[in-house]
């Protein structure tokens, strides 16, 4: 019987960055003969939370689970494996989580042999790990975000020994190539081009979770591009918490622009890249987005606040003068750009004021779109430790507020496109009715358009007829 020793999460180690160099592991992933066979007859069922990161990751984890022969099933009730991967940005992600687990409690009642795991940011948790040993003791595994490459080891190791296995690293982080991917599209893919993060936004637990900032080699990342191209892609996402911050770590003269140069360059169809911080935004990198047409004229660029106080608790370092020239500048230069952001609400101190100039930023960028979000504490973040005392009502309603303007902004922005014609990437069948097909613009907007299934997997031009709060509708053009 093979041993195993529990290695759980710390903070104190989470915590940590030195000088100490990335190593670039490409060997770390085993597969022996015996290994191949363990799912042999078997069904796995992912459930992924999050952000495309995670994404990303299942899309490996799926691989891996297939070089071990489990097959795949979208019913959770008909699956041998269960496996959430988590994310910890918010306490409603958490919450999810475990309800979720709850309800995988019943299926592991009345079937004890189905195998149950847990991984991705929670998992990084000191107090997630915790509260698993302790209330949620039938579970079989849980790994962390820097160890995906030994599930095949971890897995058998919790399907021969009848309890349960906790690996989880606190480390900085590796960068681990040659892990194998399913991929979900057989026409847009995910490239990670870093992981990790060193901004350490004081609300943010990304930095604890996913370890310090390590970029990929731009020759490593331009090869998987050149393997996607030969297979038929269409687009890719260039992914990072950070991405713009790319290659500073590297010290070989790597740089966000050079790369988004080089990958215009492999003439793939579509490039999209998320998150952009504003910090690390340079001039070279918009001139190099306005002058490839295959660049997307799509920014995401994260505001949080619109008040220099609340920035300044929030660690995010620009002011909103900073960043109001920036998304100036990205305006002017870049023709038909949409710019979308991440705006938090109910930070700790931000007064009416704070928040009436975040409605004034949102009133000047008229974003194309935002995401927002009430704060959430998270543990052991410094501003968690911050004196929150904004009553629960007035941050909702601040929240709604919010959501009102960037509503009239995003609908302006989606009506502007009525009656043109813009190209997208059809990607499926829409559940919208028969012959309907659904796809993006250049500009990331979700648009079901009356199609043919021939058009699968191509970009056509497509002419908008109706437009709605999230999506539009249109039609082919033919040409
Ligand atoms: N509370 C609320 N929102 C958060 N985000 C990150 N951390 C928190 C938190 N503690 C938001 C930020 C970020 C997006 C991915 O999630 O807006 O850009
Ligand atoms: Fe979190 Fe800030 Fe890093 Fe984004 S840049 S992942 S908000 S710490």
């Amino acid at each position: 019987m093979l041993k195993h020793v529990n290695i759980k999460p710390s903070y104190i180690d989470a915590k940590r960055r030195t000088k100490e160099e990335v190593k670039i592991l490409t060997d770390e992933y085993i597969m022996t003969n015996e290994l191949k066979k363990l799912g042999l007859g078997k069904k796995y069922h992912i459930i992924t939370y999050g952000c495309q990161g995670n994404v990303r990751d299942s899309e490996t984890i799926s691989a891996i689970l297939e070089d071990m022969s489990f097959t795949s099933t979208e019913n959770i009730e008909d699956a041998d494996l269960i496996l959430l991967n988590t994310c910890a940005i918010r306490e409603n992600a958490h919450n999810k989580v475990f309800g979720m687990l709850g309800r995988i409690k019943h299926l592991k009642m009345t079937n004890p042999n189905i195998i149950t795991v847990l991984c991705g940011c929670m998992a990084q948790e000191e107090s997630v790990v915790e509260e698993i040993e302790k209330n949620y003791k039938w579970m079989d595994l849980v790994f962390g975000t820097h160890n995906i490459q030994n599930l095949p080891r971890l897995l058998s190791q919790a399907m021969e020994l009848n309890e349960l296995i906790i690996e989880v690293f606190s480390k900085e982080g590796d960068i681990v190539e040659n892990l194998p991917v399913k991929r979900e599209s057989k026409y847009k893919a995910f490239v990670n081009i870093m992981y990790g993060c060193d901004k350490f936004c004081t609300y943010c637990i990304v930095p604890f979770t996913r370890g310090k900032q390590r970029s990929r080699k731009e020759e490593d990342i331009l090869k998987e591009i050149d393997g996607l191209i030969k297979k038929g892609y269409k687009e890719v996402t260039l992914l990072g918490q950070n991405v713009n911050a790319y290659g500073k770590d590297l010290s070989d003269g790597s740089s966000m622009s050079k790369l988004l140069e080089d990958v215009a360059k492999t003439k793939i169809e579509r490039i999209r890249f998320v998150t952009s911080h504003p910090w690390d935004f340079t001039d070279e990198m918009i001139d190099v987005i306005a002058k490839y047409d295959n660049i997307m004229p799509y920014i995401h660029l994260p505001l949080q606040s619109g008040s220099n106080n609340i920035l300044k608790l929030m660690g995010r370092r620009y002011t909103k003068e900073e960043y109001l020239t920036l998304a100036k500048k990205i305006r002017e230069k870049i023709p038909n750009v949409c710019i979308t952001t991440d705006i938090i609400v109910g930070f700790p101190g931000e007064t009416r004021e704070d928040f009436n100039e975040t409605l004034q930023v949102v009133d000047e960028v008229k974003y194309d779109g935002a995401f927002t979000f009430i704060y959430s504490p998270r543990e052991n973040t410094p501003a968690a430790k911050m004196d929150d005392n904004i009553p629960f009502e007035e941050k909702q309603q601040r929240l709604y507020e919010l959501n009102e303007l960037v509503n009239k902004y995003s609908n302006n922005s989606n009506n502007k496109l009525l009656e043109k014609i813009v190209p997208v990437l059809i990607e499926g069948v829409s559940s919208k009715g028969k012959d309907i097909y659904f796809g993006y613009t250049d500009t990331m907007k979700l648009v079901n358009v009356k199609c043919g299934s021939e058009d699968l997997g191509k970009i056509i031009n497509v002419v908008i007829k109706d437009a709605k709060s999230w999506s539009l509708n249109g039609e082919k053009v033919n040409e």
